[in-house]
């Protein structure tokens, strides 16, 4: 999704500027632009496609200046061509923007009727001529970007530049994520604190409504009565952010082999020498709420739906206690009826996704008894505006395509799902099994990550299939989902997930010898059925690739592939299956040629609606 980065210093911000946004490119974007001030002109650079033709540009024109906005764009209004990337400029200011000015039309309208002509189809283009025309009535940039605020409505992020001022930036944050970045004798911005690590580890994170005005040496945060307020900064470990493809082709791989030590990582701290959960998990308020709670609701979108999805069969066979799940675009606009003491879990890999923030923002409208949130940012609106939280501490995922938050997700879950079932009544030794399950996971999935190459070599057979097919029943049916989802996000080829005992009535018409239908087959009591299942696409000279417990006798035959998989319990069966199928739409990509790490028209972050 759209990215921002500005920076004022006293060393060319080109550079800086730049590198910022290539730290962006993993969020998706499909064109890229910068403008900086020099010698009291704008000079502005934009070029549709990779950063990397914007920083050739930049070079070839010798870009220089002491302040400078830059953006990568994700197409919303207006197709991704070189008139519509931002900066977007009207005289002398120009602007970059993310998020969606939900009442462009009317400005527009309003705009043009006084004499602004419009050379792009964005939303953003008002934004620059609405703060030039407030100018010219206050000729100080923060007086006239505190005017024009208030003509907006949705939710944006801006970076805002002035010809006339080489040493000024303004910032707003209101709805879309914006952090300042506190350097020595230099400051910047950036929609994410990933875009700024080379430059500092010191920021503020802003409040929504925040203006702020950047120096070189200083800056001021106006609230959004306009008052200067104070905000805490907060030093990152460096470290811990970084993030590099290492020898890995791409960062998806990395990360799918990343999932045993981030897995590691999500449980320490959290569980005790006995093998207990720490009563304290989920904040020191939890335990009191668990107690009262009658119902979960869990809203999530994406890959974050799916691991909502699994919890829900083990919040209602672990914990006894009812629960639904809904992908938040849905939720959000929908007449629900929250039961009593509903506790209300928001899963989010970034924390900033629109509409799960919007789903939870209504929800709290409604009065919610109380809100938990499975996160992997602890910085992140929605922890922020969450009454409890849970961080992944998957480390940043870069790849747009989830893997190792997804499974993270899942063991902060499963650690939610016995809080809860404690307080209503489950027994020591059932937590401690299922404890001792999920802290054995890191060497199951080392074993499962060994048969990459065997994945890698079976990839082939689905380089020129256009559909597949993946099955699954319970628990395992939204990892077949998650399966599909992978497949389809990186490699482009249709792949749908059914509930295997579903199969019968509609899919089984689509099955034939070019058709590969991919199945997880876990031991439990599901797998006679499962097994009938396979039968009926046998009989219809479908291709079967089964992942399959390594005591489920499943033979292999022409046509059906069969892979042994740890023979492992029902409770942690989920996450171990789910890598296979991440390696598989791993290596199908590969062998397709796409572009694995930022899949056409995708973005890792969904800031807008
Ligand atoms: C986008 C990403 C997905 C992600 C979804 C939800 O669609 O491409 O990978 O699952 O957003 O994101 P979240 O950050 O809320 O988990």
């Amino acid at each position: 999704m759209c990215g921002i980065v500005g920076a004022v210093a006293e060393r060319n911000v080109a550079a800086i500027l730049i590198e910022g946004l290539k730290r962006l490119e993993y969020r998706g974007y499909d064109s890229a632009g910068l403008a900086v001030i020099e010698n009291g002109q704008i000079i502005r650079e934009r070029r549709t496609g990779k950063v990397r033709e914007l920083e050739l540009a930049a070079q070839a024109a010798k870009v220089y200046g002491h302040v400078g906005i830059a953006h990568t764009r994700w197409a919303t209004h207006g197709a991704p061509t070189e008139d519509n990337a931002h900066p977007h400029v009207s005289g002398d200011v120009a602007v970059v923007h993310n998020g969606i000015i939900e009442n462009y039309e009317e400005l527009r309208h309003e705009l043009t009727a006084q004499g602004y002509v419009f050379v792009s189809q964005t939303d953003t283009e008002v934004v620059a001529h609405l703060v030039h025309r407030e100018l010219q009535k206050a000729p100080d940039l923060l007086a006239a970007v505190q005017a024009a605020v208030p003509y907006l409505a949705g939710a944006y992020a801006l970076g805002i530049i002035l010809a006339t001022e080489p040493k000024r930036l303004i910032a707003v944050r209101q709805g879309s994520p914006l952090v300042l970045g506190l350097g020595i004798g230099e400051n910047f911005i950036g929609s994410d604190q990933l875009a700024l690590l080379p430059v500092t580890n010191r920021f503020i994170y802003l409040d929504e409504g925040d203006i702020i005005d950047l120096g070189r040496e200083h800056y001021t945060i106006y609230d959004r009565q306009g008052q200067a307020v104070q905000r805490s900064a907060i030093e990152l470990d460096a470290q811990l952010h970084h993030s590099d493809k290492g020898t890995y082709r791409h960062y998806m791989l990395k990360e799918i082999y990343e999932q045993p030590q981030a897995i590691q990582r999500t449980l320490e701290d959290r569980i005790q020498a006995n093998h207990r959960i720490q009563p304290h998990a989920f904040g020191t308020q939890a335990p009191d709420i668990f107690e009262k709670i009658k119902h979960i609701q869990i809203i999530a979108c994406g890959t974050s739906y799916h691991a909502g999805y699994v919890a829900r069969y083990w919040f209602e066979s672990i914990a006894g206690i009812s629960c639904n799940v809904e992908v938040a675009s849905e939720y959000r606009y929908r007449q629900s009826v929250l039961p009593e003491n509903t506790l209300f879990v928001t899963i989010s890999q970034s924390g900033e996704t629109a509409d799960t923030l919007a789903a939870l923002r209504e929800a709290k409208k409604k009065g919610i008894f109380a809100s938990l949130c499975i996160c992997n940012v602890p910085t992140s609106t929605l922890v922020r505006e969450s009454d409890l939280a849970f961080i992944t501490h998957a480390g940043p995922e870069i790849g747009v395509a989830s893997t190792k938050a997804f499974t993270t997700q899942l063991v902060a879950l499963m650690l939610l799902v016995v809080s809860v079932a404690k307080v209503r009544g489950l027994e020591l030794a059932r937590e401690q099994q299922i404890v001792q399950q999920l802290q054995s996971l890191p060497v199951i999935l080392d074993s499962v990550l060994a048969m990459d190459k065997a994945i890698e070599r079976i990839a082939e057979e689905f380089g020129e299939k256009h559909h597949t097919l993946f099955l699954g029943r319970g628990a395992h049916y939204p990892v077949a989902m998650e399966g599909a989802l992978k497949l389809k996000e990186i490699s482009y080829i249709h792949a749908e997930a059914y509930p295997a005992g579903e199969l019968k009535h509609g899919p089984l018409a689509l099955v034939d010898h070019d058709m590969p239908v991919v199945a997880v087959a876990p031991n439990n009591d599901l797998i006679d059925k499962l097994k009938s299942n396979l039968q009926e696409v046998r009989a219809r000279a479908g291709e079967l690739y089964v992942f399959a417990d390594s005591k489920v006798h499943i033979t292999p035959e022409i046509g059906l592939k069969v892979f042994a998989m740890p023979s492992v319990s029902d409770d942690i069966a989920p996450i171990v299956y789910t890598v296979p199928l991440q390696l598989l739409s791993y290596h199908v990509a590969v062998i397709r040629g796409t572009d694995v790490d930022q899949p056409r028209n995708l973005a890792k972050s969904v800031t807008v609606e």
